[in-house]
C-alpha cells in the first residue's frame, strides 16, 4: 500500500500534532508521514515538538504577504513540493483561502472542541465557556472536513464529554483534548481509506 503523506497546520501548542505523531508511532496510523508541519507562527510550540520528533517544519510569516490568497499560494507550492496528499488542521487559527480549499478538496481536515454544529466560529476556551453558560450537560469534540465556510463542512466523527457542574473552561477543555488525541487519529486512519480508496 502506498504511504499517504500529511501536512500538519498549527498556530500554537501542537499536543494534537504530538498525538498525531504518536499514532504514526504506535501503528494506530498505518502508512503515513506526517511530511511537514506549517505554522503561522514563529514562536509556536507546535515547531519545538516537530524539532523533537525530526520532522521538517516552516513558519510562515503573515505580514510578507499582500493577501491571504498569496499567503496560502505560498504554502500550497510548499505543500506540492512534499507531495503532500492530506492536511491536518490541529490549532491553526488562519482561516485557509478558497486557493488550498480548492487545491485539497475533501482531503482538509480540523478538530474542534465542541459538538459542531454547536458553537460553531469560537476557538480556544472560548467555546467552553460558552458551553458552560449554556447549561449544557454535553459537550466533546468534532472532526470534519474544511469548506470555505468556518466549522461547517461534512462531520466525520464526534466523540462527547460530560460536562460536570464544578467545571472551569480549563478543566473541561482538558477532558475533551483527551479525547481529541484518541479521535483525531482513529478519524485520520479510517477517513484515509474513504478518500483514496486504499482498500
Ligand atoms: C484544540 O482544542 C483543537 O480542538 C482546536 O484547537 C486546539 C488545539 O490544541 N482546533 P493543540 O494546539 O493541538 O494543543
Amino acid at each position: 500500500m502506498r504511504k499517504i503523506n500529511l501536512a500538519v497546520f498549527a498556530s500554537g501548542r501542537g499536543s494534537n500534532f504530538k498525538a498525531i505523531i504518536e499514532a504514526i508511532d504506535s501503528g494506530i496510523i498505518k502508512d503515513t508521514d506526517v511530511s511537514i508541519l506549517i505554522s503561522d507562527n514563529k514562536t509556536a510550540n507546535a515547531l519545538k515538538i516537530a524539532r523533537d520528533y525530526n520532522i521538517p517544519a516552516v513558519s510562515v510569516e503573515k505580514n510578507l504577504f499582500d493577501t491571504k490568497e498569496s499567503y496560502d499560494s505560498f504554502i500550497l507550492n510548499i505543500l506540492q513540493a512534499h507531495n503532500i496528499d492530506m492536511v491536518i488542521l490541529a490549532g491553526y487559527l488562519k482561516i485557509l483561502s478558497p486557493v488550498l480549499i480548492s487545491k485539497y478538496q475533501d482531503k482538509i481536515l480540523n478538530i474542534h472542541p465542541s459538538l459542531l454544529p454547536q458553537f460553531a466560529g469560537l476557538y480556544g476556551l472560548n467555546v467552553h465557556k460558552e458551553v458552560l453558560k449554556s447549561n449544557i450537560k454535553v459537550s466533546g469534540c468534532t472532526v470534519h472536513l474544511v469548506t470555505e465556510e468556518i466549522d461547517s463542512g461534512r462531520i466525520l466523527a464526534q466523540k462527547t464529554v460530560e460536562v460536570m457542574s464544578n467545571d472551569t473552561p480549563e478543566s473541561l477543555s482538558q477532558r475533551i483534548l483527551e479525547q481529541e488525541y484518541i479521535l483525531y487519529p482513529q478519524v485520520i486512519e479510517v477517513y484515509k481509506h474513504e478518500i483514496f480508496k486504499l482498500d
